[in-house]
């Protein structure tokens, strides 16, 4: 595996890769990786025949009370894993490369990134569109592969890439739980082995109510004040919200459509913010 860090290297070898009819499959990242980014690795694998993965802790993604300082980061471990996991590229550029002290042009998406995570965080989807729309310039990829994890995140991403018209397909990778259920997240290394117990909830609440829509029940009003309920049967579990949703536009349903519906939640378990979310 070769690593790069400047934009003129990766171009380069995004063209060369391109001259020689071979396909760019891209996972973005910010580090700190584990088995969830490994398998959209392995799965880039599948469809591409050059896998880059970029590793980058995007600082205007976070808020200004938000975790940037103290995100995890192991650049050897994420290498090492890269490789292991199939990666022939890692892109490492350094911040300023991407956002020297005078960068002043952002990407936003104004419908699918207004509810929901934005409105606790509400510079968070112009951070990850506009890394995102300066990486694919950079790798150039064919396909780019987004974690179902951050359901709203891939809806934003997808609908950056249509509006755009950027000739990237975008396909979605399924999230990885731990044995016990728990979403993987680079932010669970925050949590504490009791945290970690009540986190479980999470996985818990989105499987009954998975259940109660197999029974045929459909009332989003019902699901979402089921789904908060069993949340708070933990005391360390505080809501930001819960919600059905339609999972291209994010816009609420009162009504689950099989197939075509999304519950999405977002708690804080102390300090540390979790999301998680369901197809229905
Ligand atoms: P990061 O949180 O590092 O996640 C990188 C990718 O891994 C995202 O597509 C995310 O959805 C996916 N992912 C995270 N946990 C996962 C899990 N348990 N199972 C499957 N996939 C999982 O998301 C970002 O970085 C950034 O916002 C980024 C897109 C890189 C832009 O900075």
């Amino acid at each position: 595996m070769q690593t790069h860090d400047t934009v003129s290297d990766m171009q380069t070898l995004a063209r060369g890769a391109r001259a020689g009819g071979r396909t760019i499959a891209f996972v973005p990242t910010m580090g700190a990786l584990h088995e969830g980014h490994l398998n959209l690795i392995r799965l880039a694998a599948t469809k591409g025949d050059v896998v880059v993965v970029s590793i980058f802790v995007n600082p205007i993604q976070f808020g200004p009370n938000e975790d940037f300082d103290h995100y995890p980061r192991d650049l050897d471990g994420d290498l090492a894993k890269c490789r292991e996991a199939g990666a022939h590229h890692a892109f490492l550029p350094a911040r300023a490369t991407l956002f020297p002290d005078d960068y002043s042009t952002y990407v936003t998406e104004e419908a699918v990134a207004e509810p929901l995570e934005a409105v606790s965080r509400p510079t968070f989807f112009r951070g990850v569109t506009t890394v995102v729309a300066k990486l694919f310039n950079i790798v150039q990829p064919h396909v780019a592969i987004f974690g179902q994890k951050d359901a709203q995140q891939l809806a934003v991403v997808r609908k950056m890439v249509a509006d755009l018209h950027f000739p990237v397909e975008i396909i979605a990778g399924e999230t990885t739980r731990d044995a016990d259920g728990l979403a993987l997240s680079s932010r669970n290394a925050y949590l504490t082995p009791g945290q970690r117990e009540a986190a479980l909830g999470i996985n818990r609440a989105l499987e009954q109510i998975k259940s109660m829509v197999a029974l045929g029940e459909r009332r989003a009003e019902r699901l979402v004040a089921e789904t908060t309920h069993l949340l708070s049967d933990d005391r360390r579990l505080r809501v930001i919200y819960v919600a059905v949703v339609n999972p291209a536009t994010m816009h609420k349903q009162t009504d689950v459509e099989p197939g075509n519906s999304l519950l999405t939640l977002a708690v804080w378990l102390d300090q540390t913010r979790l999301i998680d979310n369901a197809l229905l």
